[in-house]
């Protein structure tokens, strides 16, 4: 009895773990309609996620700014904006629903910020800033064109469609019920 209740207990643990570890290497996605890889996230994680895109645009234009004025602190100052320090302090959920290459990519492109921005600070040239600079973007560009980010809505199908009101679905209305949207 004893040893079954130890069997039972480890199958359940073997379950929930290997779930877990299928979600965080494969993410939550689907085909997008334009044939890239949709990541789908809560609009709330979405936001996030965009909003943490958005950070790292203002950071390289901040260091082309920064740059073209010569001001080599202000560079670093606006790579160190985009380092591993702003990366969203993401829930273990967020985390399950990135898929794994999505993730390195993602952290190797915060960690390139901030070892960019050492660099500066111990001398690096112009040129060689450039270069990195190009690396980086090149992250960006292989990454946009595999993936984007879409939500699910609920599949809420009949009376209960029409009911429901969920404060995140207000923008859109509910009229996608059960589709992936990728605006
Ligand atoms: C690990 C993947 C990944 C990397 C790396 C990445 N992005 Fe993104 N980014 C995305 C995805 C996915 C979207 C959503 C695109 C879509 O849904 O069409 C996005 C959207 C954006 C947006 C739009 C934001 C908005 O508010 O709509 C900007 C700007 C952006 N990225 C800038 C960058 C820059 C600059 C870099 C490099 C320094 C970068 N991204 C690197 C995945 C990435």
């Amino acid at each position: 009895m004893k040893n079954k209740l130890g069997l039972v207990s480890l199958v359940l643990w073997v379950l929930t773990v290997g779930v877990f570890a299928f979600f965080f290497v494969r993410g939550t996605t689907s085909v997008s309609t334009d044939k890239r890889r949709s990541v789908n996230l809560s609009p709330i994680e979405k936001d996030l996620v965009l909003g943490e895109m958005r950070t790292m645009l203002k950071a390289i234009n901040g260091m082309l700014g920064a740059l073209s004025d010569g001001d080599m602190n202000k560079a670093a100052e606006a790579a160190t904006s985009a380092g591993m320090a702003m990366a969203v302090d993401a829930s273990p959920i967020l985390m399950a629903k990135l898929p794994l290459d999505f993730k390195e990519l993602g952290m190797g492109t915060h960690k390139a910020f901030d070892d960019l921005s050492s660099e500066i600070k111990k001398g690096a040239t112009l040129p060689k800033v450039l270069v990195k600079m190009h690396q980086i973007t090149n992250r960006c560009i292989a990454c946009h064109e595999t993936n984007r980010l879409g939500f699910i809505v609920p599949k809420l199908e009949g009376p209960s469609a029409l009911f429901a009101f969920h404060r995140w679905d207000l923008p859109t209305g509910i009229g996608i019920n059960g589709k992936n949207r990728h605006d």
